[in-house]
């Protein structure tokens, strides 16, 4: 099987204006993780990062939930971090309220600031990564930068300040795949899902492996995966091992993906692509693949 075009068909594209519909009326909120919020126009999308007290809040509740998972991995499982909903919103904001209540010197000498400081580093090598070895290629979506402009967005802070924008994709692959599966495409599910696992193999010929790559991380383009979240990149072993390690204890991949409901009447695909999961995703596989 061939993977994905890894061919630089350009560099980052520099412009002198930014592109126009991200002038023409306020932008909706489209996405968000731990770290950013996304807002779209009809073809781009800008992202807002998220302060530390936002970050920090959702690593309180994220931790909290975490202590409950032990319990119960069924609620964890389907924990709407990754799938952002608007009572985990709430729960935010209440959380936030009473993170920036608290001192920092207290904070400083909790675990939850440790995460943080860590995923911090996480992003920034993960970006630094990307840029050197993904940007321009067809792993993912095309950025462009511009002279700095003030943007209107839908709800708080009600604008922002950009000078980059990155492609839009048609969906993330979590929404792809329930879409397809809603309509009882279960041909293409599959498809998608082998098509995850080319990108993944793909990114590691290039030096780089994601230590988050859950299904709203990547997005579609046309008939093409793309890695839309550079902030789980590494090239460091340490931290492969230790995902890959993870990994091996796991023991049904689609259901840590979140694709349990999705499969249900489809224990054949579940199956099948559980054991190509194990096939890749192992450290004999990355190291046959990795540059060098
Ligand atoms: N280019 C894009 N097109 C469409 N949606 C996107 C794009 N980039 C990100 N998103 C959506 O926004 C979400 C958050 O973006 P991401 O870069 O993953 O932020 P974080 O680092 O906070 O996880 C993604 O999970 C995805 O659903
Ligand atoms: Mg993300």
């Amino acid at each position: 099987m061939t993977g994905p075009s890894t061919a630089r068909d350009s560099r980052r594209q520099l412009l002198a204006h930014a592109p126009p519909e991200l002038l023409a009326g306020p932008l909706h909120r489209l996405g968000e993780g731990i770290g950013k919020i996304v807002y779209a126009s009809p073809h781009w999308v800008v992202k807002r990062e998220r302060s530390p007290n936002e970050i920090m809040a959702l690593i309180v509740i994220w931790k909290a939930v975490r202590g409950v998972q032990s319990v119960l991995p069924a609620v964890a499982a389907r924990f709407p971090l990754q799938h952002a909903s608007h009572r985990i919103r709430l729960l935010r904001l209440a959380t936030q309220g009473v993170v920036s209540l608290l001192p920092r010197t207290w904070w400083y000498t909790t675990h939850a600031w440790e995460v943080l400081k860590q995923y911090h580093r996480a992003s920034r090598r993960g970006e630094r990564l990307a840029e050197l070895h993904l940007e321009g290629t067809m792993l993912v979506p095309e950025t462009v930068e511009f002279p700095p402009v003030r943007v209107q967005v839908s709800g708080w802070p009600g604008h922002l300040t950009v000078s980059e924008a990155t492609e839009r994709v048609e969906a993330d692959l979590f929404r792809h795949l329930s879409r397809l599966a809603r309509h009882g495409l279960f041909e293409e599910v599959e498809l998608w899902l082998n098509r995850l696992l080319e990108l993944r193999r793909t990114g590691w010929s290039q030096g780089v492996f994601s230590v988050d790559s859950h299904l709203k991380n990547y997005g579609v383009i046309g008939n093409r995966v793309v890695l839309l979240d550079a902030g789980g990149l590494t090239n460091r072993w340490a931290d492969i091992e230790r995902r890959l390690a993870f990994e091996d204890n796991v023991e049904l991949p689609h259901v840590v993906l979140g694709l349990g409901p999705m499969l249900k009447k489809r224990p054949d695909i579940a199956g099948r692509f559980n054991a190509r999961w194990k096939e890749t995703v192992n450290e004999e596989t990355v190291r046959e693949q990795w540059p060098g």
